[in-house]
């Protein structure tokens, strides 16, 4: 017979102290909000242990718009709901009223929605020690030296109990073993003694923790790793979950072999993929679902979102891609800008205060300096020279510029679009670019030069000097 869980996510809690306009699940955590992370390591555990399960989160606080957003963002999901928070043995109560399926699990595992560093790899722990020991129930425990606000771990000859900070004597308080929140627990069990649990304690609340007792078949398994269970309670809390998964992050990538100047001050988003040999420089921010390859250059101060940087391309000091794609061994910056729908070709070169929007640039195509390129094809090879301008914008709408491969725009031109410039072109430098031009067609159109020898000193002005 197959293992199976029924896995709860406890949500239900309304999260006063973030001191957020929104209730504590959808509290911004990384690129995502806070319950999607023990949801996707749930996933995680379940199918790399090949285990039937099913995810259920207890929702009550705002519970509308938390459905709504895990619903947006996860499939099969189910929701219990606790009308009142009377505490997290209420909340499991509602999670098994929620539906007989619930009861059919051989085990339950119980985690809360506000810690969001618990990894798949601990759940596989929990697990394999249940089975290894055929416990009743483990509860994830750990060492925090300053336990204020945790359930305590009292352990004695019989085994262990959880003591809630409210209902500590001052010889209780001082143990730093602390619960962290994270149980499973065989079905039966939880549901049999769920029953017993009152609500005679200092808060009036009914404590889950109240399902280990002294003398039963259960443990609480001391975790080495604090910083795994850390609860978000507070900004400071959230701090430090954020720093915490940023370190997980950046470990894993420096395994994968990405090199760091200084990791600390890298900023890496949870679904940001990086390949092999590549090198990130400090003060650098890659979020959202950017993708970038191997052997990639990533220096001081660039921004990249959404975006695909192909292998042994280069983002150059303070550039900011959006939504772009930068080719194999092309290069971007430094202080350029890449806009959404801004495809730079394979060897191509984007230099300084460049700004790039929706336009695709060929294989090889160079718009070094001072630019603006919008809305625009630009074919192979093409060298755009600086100060170049596409007016793509007539004040109503965007038109297209599309310019051939091998043509060389002169510095300080622009083209009105929508415009067309065939392959093998050169427009001359400060030319205004309004008809289309064939292939191997030369353009100019300035006006002519007039040089009068001898007169300059009639235009220059000298300064006066002010005497005294
Ligand atoms: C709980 C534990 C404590 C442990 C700590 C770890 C109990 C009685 N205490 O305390 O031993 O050290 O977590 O962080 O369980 N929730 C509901 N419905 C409720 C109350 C809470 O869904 O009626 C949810 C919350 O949204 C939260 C989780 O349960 O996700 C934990 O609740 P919280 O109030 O944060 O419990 P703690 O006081 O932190
Ligand atoms: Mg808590």
């Amino acid at each position: 017979m197959n293992l199976s869980i029924g896995a709860v996510v406890l949500a239900a809690g309304e999260g006063k102290r973030l001191k957020l306009n929104a209730p504590k699940p959808l509290a911004p955590c990384l690129d995502k909000k806070l319950i999607d992370f023990p949801i996707r390591e749930l996933k995680k555990f379940f199918s790399q242990n090949k285990i039937e399960s099913k995810i259920t989160v207890v929702i009550g606080h705002q519970r509308d718009l938390v459905r709504s957003y895990v619903e947006k963002n996860h499939s099969e999901i189910s929701f219990a709901i606790q009308e009142k928070q009377l505490g997290t043995a209420d909340a499991l109560r509602s999670y098994f009223n929620s539906s007989i399926v619930t009861k059919e699990f051989h085990y339950t595992l119980v985690i809360c929605a506000d810690t969001p560093v618990v990894s798949a790899d601990d759940l596989t722990a929990l697990l394999t020690l249940v089975k290894s020991e055929d416990l009743d129930g483990v509860a994830a425990s750990f060492i925090e030296s300053n336990p204020k606000g945790y359930g305590r771990i009292v352990r004695g000859k019989k085994g262990f109990h959880i003591i809630e900070e409210k209902d500590a004597s001052d010889e209780i308080r001082k143990i730093t073993e602390v619960n962290s929140g994270l149980y499973l627990l065989k079905t039966s069990y939880v549901v049999e003694h769920l029953k017993e649990i009152d609500s005679n304690n200092k808060s009036g609340e009914f404590y889950l923790t109240d399902v280990f007792k002294d003398g039963f078949n259960v443990k609480a398994h001391c975790f080495e790793n604090a910083e795994t269970f850390l609860g978000v309670n507070d900004l400071r809390q959230l701090e430090t979950v954020e720093h915490s998964l940023r370190v997980k992050i950046k470990k894993q990538h420096r395994e994968n072999g990405v090199r760091f100047i200084d990791a600390p001050h890298s900023y890496i988003d949870s679904e940001v993929e990086i390949g092999e040999g590549t090198v990130i420089y400090p003060n650098t921010f890659i979020t959202g679902k950017t993708k970038i390859g191997k052997n990639v250059v990533i220096e001081m101060g660039a921004q990249i979102s959404d975006s695909i940087v192909d292998d042994e391309a280069r983002v150059l000091a303070y550039s900011i891609l959006e939504g772009a794609h930068l080719h194999c061994k092309a290069a971007a910056g430094p202080f350029a800008r890449l806009r959404p729908g801004a495809d730079i070709g394979p060897e191509a070169k984007i230099g300084n205060f460049v700004e790039i929007k929706k336009s695709v640039l060929d294989r090889g195509v160079k718009v070094s300096h001072l630019s603006y390129v919008g809305d625009a094809f630009v074919g192979e090879n093409t060298n755009i020279g600086c100060g170049f301008i596409t007016c793509n914008y007539d004040g109503a709408n965007k038109h297209i510029t599309k310019i051939g491969k091998n043509c060389f725009i002169g510095s300080d031109s622009q083209t009105v679009a929508p415009v067309e410039i065939g392959d093998d072109c050169f427009v001359a430098s400060s030319s205004t670019i309004t008809k289309h031009m064939p292939d191997g067609s030369f353009a100019i159109s300035r006006n002519q030069q007039t040089t009068k020898e001898g007169i300059a000193h009639r235009f220059i002005k000298k300064k006066e000097h002010k005497k005294g």
